[in-house]
């Protein structure tokens, strides 16, 4: 369970990212997190995995106090927790299997990440996360030779290699067309759905988050506005979110014909 408790993110340049946020995530839930751009979408999701500290209130994972983890014990914690970003951030000019084996370099010794030379077991998980996401044939092509849909699915089989228990990512549809895009959400479905992986996503496709995840989480100007069913967001609702301003919602036109 992620705990966030009255957390609240000041940058070094005094914009609040995230004001006085207070949230529970149990473990195998499927959420959403929507809001204008700047809203703190991406701060509050890279404070789970301490990709920067927090400036007040607490904020735990299954226990955890994640503020208080340091060297060794957070590069652990970390690897519990995936991380996809709109890029993909992928290596492009090798395979896709070396990519996938680079979630294995934290366990080995430098000498065999140097010569490539990884163990059996961990070519063999490797496969099974390409399979898992239906890429398998593409294992030795290289990376810059796939589509942004399939490239989304290696960063995706990299992060299952590594047995995650929580999923980030950061708009991770948003480079993508909207065909290709759902193809990626019915991947994270998945993932959610058969492996209990707790899934958090960005997405400022507000038709594609109300489709797809189960609960919605609302930010604007660093606090929530909303946090509930997908199911029961209604204009009113969105309108707080987005400020009255529908014009930003990505894509709703057909959410907004409903009313
Ligand atoms: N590294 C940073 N330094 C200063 N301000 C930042 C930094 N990152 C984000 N911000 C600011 O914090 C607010 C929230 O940003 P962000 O979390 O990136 O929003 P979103 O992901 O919803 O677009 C914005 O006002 C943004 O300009
Ligand atoms: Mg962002």
């Amino acid at each position: 369970m992620i705990i966030f408790d009255k957390v609240s993110k000041v940058y070094p340049n005094g914009v609040k990212g995230l004001d006085n946020v207070s949230l529970k995530i149990e473990q195998g839930e499927f959420v959403g997190i929507i809001g204008l751009s700047g809203a703190g979408k991406s701060t509050l999701i890279r404070s789970i995995n301490r990709m920067h500290d927090i400036t007040d209130g607490s904020l735990s994972v299954d226990g955890v106090d994640v503020e208080s983890l340091k060297g060794k014990q957070l590069r652990s914690f970390r690897r519990q927790i995936g991380m996809i970003f709109q890029s993909f951030n992928l290596v492009t000019r090798t395979t896709v299997i070396k990519n996938v084996l680079t979630s294995f370099v934290p366990d080995l010794p430098f000498w065999r990440v140097l010569f490539g030379v990884f163990p059996k077991e961990m070519k063999i998980k490797s496969l099974e996360a390409l399979d898992n996401m239906g890429i398998l044939d593409k294992a030795y092509m290289r990376c810059d030779q796939l589509s942004g849909g399939q490239m989304q699915r290696v960063a995706l089989a990299r992060t299952l290699a590594q047995n995650p228990k929580i999923i980030l990512a950061d708009e991770p549809v948003a480079a993508l067309d909207p065909v290709t895009a759902r193809q990626v959400m019915d991947d994270f479905k998945k993932i959610n759905k058969e492996m209990n992986i707790s899934v958090l996503i960005n997405i400022h496709h507000v038709d594609l988050a109300l489709e797809y995840v189960d609960r919605i989480i609302g930010i604007k100007a660093g606090k929530i506005v909303y946090d509930g069913k997908a199911s029961e967001i209604d204009n009113e609702i969105l309108k707080e979110i987005y400020g009255g301003d529908l014009d930003k919602v990505g894509s709703s036109e057909d959410l907004l014909k409903r009313e």
